[in-house]
């Protein structure tokens, strides 16, 4: 099969064509034939060697696909109600850069009715991640106010469109006004140009004072204490990304006196039996939600495979809202 490799951790340059042998499908395992691949930013970071592959992966990058199950264990497909020849999405531990790509049973998905493979590419790795960060850790409910710092980030064009479609209000941040109106476009209530705005002051004007329920932080660092700041009591921080540093200095006596949680987790590391259980979650309460045209993928540029290299120079540029894409 073709792929596409890490060849040695730097410049996107290093994402070169490449021949691999086909993989092939273990016990509760599914083999795709890749249609398309979906670019995160986890893959930029692995490509500059600041996410080594979980043992057991896969060296190729790549952390969600979509395509057709081409074979794999029958007894687990037929478990999953899911059948060779059918299109499918799948999150993946590694390996999406590829023509043909190795997926549990359990983290597979059907293409949700209506969409074609490259947006069905788009879901996995972002819907797991706010399915498990932002519902399961952080708890958030109808009527709550989510703050989703990059909001126009694959992972925010999510979280902003399911968090209203499941009767949240949502305040979003971004690095220009642009992006802020793509993020009211996507349905976020209020949306906050992080460089020109201090968002702790307009979390707490749109919400009379009383800050944000949840809040899904891909920033930490000095972020931390402004967030604590701009939490309701009782609310919930997640924390998925480090971009502004690891360390953070925070009042930690407003987290006892006014109950606060600070949380935290990385998808990739998580077992197959974790990821299947939020599959199922996905499949039964957000599947209908894509079907039906609620919530939607929202891709900004896609690329043949082979220009792999120019799907993540964009990626860094931060020029984009919403997913990248590889088609094969
Ligand atoms: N923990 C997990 O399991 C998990 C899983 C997937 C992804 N992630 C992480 O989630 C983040 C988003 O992933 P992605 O693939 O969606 O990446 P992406 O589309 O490249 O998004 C990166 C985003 O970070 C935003 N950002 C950077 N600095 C910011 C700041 N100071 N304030 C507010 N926003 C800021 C950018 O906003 P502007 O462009 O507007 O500046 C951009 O929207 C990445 O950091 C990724 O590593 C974590």
């Amino acid at each position: 099969m073709k792929a596409i490799e890490i060849s040695a951790y730097g410049a996107p340059e290093v994402l070169r064509l490449t021949e691999r042998a086909d993989p092939v499908a273990g016990a509760g395992e599914a083999l795709i034939r890749v249609a398309a691949s979906g670019v995160n930013r986890p893959d930029v970071l692995q490509r500059t060697g600041h996410y080594p592959v979980p043992p057991g992966a896969s060296d190729l990058p790549g952390l969600e696909v979509a395509g057709e199950i081409v074979a794999g264990d029958a007894q687990a497909l037929a478990q999953a109600g899911l059948r060779i020849g059918q299109r499918v999405c799948a999150l993946v531990a590694g390996g999406g850069y590829a023509q043909l790509c190795v997926a549990p049973v359990a983290q597979c998905l059907p293409v949700p009715d209506g969409l074609d493979d490259v947006e069905a590419a788009c879901l996995p790795e972002t819907f797991f991640t706010v399915w498990s960060n932002v519902f399961e850790r952080g708890r958030l409910q109808a009527g709550e106010t989510l703050l989703v710092q990059g909001g126009t980030s694959g992972i925010g064009v999510t979280a902003i469109q399911l968090a209203k479609a499941l009767g949240a209000r949502v305040i979003a941040t971004a690095g220009s006004d642009e992006k802020c109106s793509a993020c009211v476009q996507l349905g976020a209530d209020h949306a906050v140009n992080y460089r020109t705005q201090d968002f702790v002051a307009e979390v707490k004007a749109h919400t009379a004072g009383r800050g944000a329920d949840v809040i899904l932080d891909m920033v930490a660092g000095d972020y931390v204490a402004r967030e604590i700041d701009c939490l309701a009591d009782d609310g919930r921080l997640v924390i998925i990304a480090v971009q502004g540093g690891v360390k953070s200095d925070f009042n930690a006596g407003q987290v006892l006196r006014r109950r606060l949680t600070i949380t935290g987790s990385t998808l990739r590391p998580r077992p197959v039996a974790f990821k299947g259980a939020i599959a199922q979650a996905l499949r039964e309460k957000v599947w209908p939600l894509l079907a039906s045209g609620r919530v939607r993928p929202v891709i900004h540029s896609r690329f043949e495979a082979a220009q792999a290299a120019q799907a993540h120079r964009l990626m860094e540029s931060n020029q984009h809202v919403g997913k990248i894409v590889l088609t094969w």
